[in-house]
């Protein structure tokens, strides 16, 4: 890679991105999961390593190898991915890209479920998970100065979206709709939204590559606007 051989747009810019899904277990041999391929936070990692970015991607279990040049943390559940979000800041910038399950089994079972004849099925018993991004958010001390999350919604994209970004407490929110028709979980397209203080921008319909190059692009641009 030698398109800016002096360094980047984002040169000296550290950026944390998570991605992917989190498993979280039932029991030694079971897990919930969803159907996150993490294919959005990897381009993400990538497009900003381009860019001169140091870049930390913390992800969950996926199938898709390092991007080069991009420090990657693999985890497992919710709180793991918290903990090596946390031991990475600080960081200038945090996009969580990850799909993070909302809840996790109340008790992960030490041994195997076993089916016990006559008896009911197990009944689980799920507690909610941190929010990573929230948590990022709010943080007192080594709060990124620019924290971006996505919002992926099934309808009502835009309001959802937009009440997401007040809850959540960050800066930005790349609004995307995961309806099955779109194809967008675990498909290569995105058809996103980007939501900040002061409004809605509608990107097209493209790759999720393109959906990253954009809104790196759109970062750096954010902390050193072109000149007149
Ligand atoms: N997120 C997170 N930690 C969680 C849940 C979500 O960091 N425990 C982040 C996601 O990475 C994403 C954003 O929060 O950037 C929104 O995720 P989403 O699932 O759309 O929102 P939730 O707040 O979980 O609400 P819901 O799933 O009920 O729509
Ligand atoms: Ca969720």
């Amino acid at each position: 890679e030698l398109a800016y051989p002096g360094g980047g747009p984002l040169k000296g810019k550290r950026i944390l991105i998570t991605s992917g899904p989190t498993h979280e277990p039932i029991d030694p041999v079971r897990y919930l999961a969803n159907r996150s391929s993490g294919k959005q936070g990897y381009a993400i990692a990538q497009a900003a390593a381009r860019l001169g970015a140091e870049v930390i991607l913390v992800s969950g279990p996926t199938n898709l190898p390092a991007p080069p040049g991009v420090t990657l943390k693999r985890v497992e559940t919710a709180r793991e991915m918290l903990s090596a979000c946390e031991a990475s800041l600080p960081a200038d910038i945090a996009i969580c890209a990850a799909a993070v399950a909302d809840w996790r089994v109340a008790t992960d079972a030490e041994q195997k479920l076993k089916k016990q004849p006559g008896e009911a099925a197990p009944a689980i018993m799920l507690v909610e998970n941190p929010d990573i991004l929230a948590t990022l958010s709010h943080l007192q001390k080594n709060r990124p100065a620019l924290v971006v999350g996505f919002a992926a919604e099934t309808e009502k994209v835009i309001e959802h979206a937009t009440s997401k970004r007040q809850r959540k407490g960050c800066d930005w929110i790349v609004a995307n709709d995961v309806s099955p028709a779109t194809g967008v979980m675990g498909g290569d397209l995105n058809t996103v939204h980007l939501i900040t203080a002061s409004g809605k921008e509608d990107w097209p319909l493209l790759p999720k590559q393109a959906v990253a190059e954009r809104l790196v692009r759109r970062i750096a641009d954010h902390f050193s606007p072109a000149k007149a």
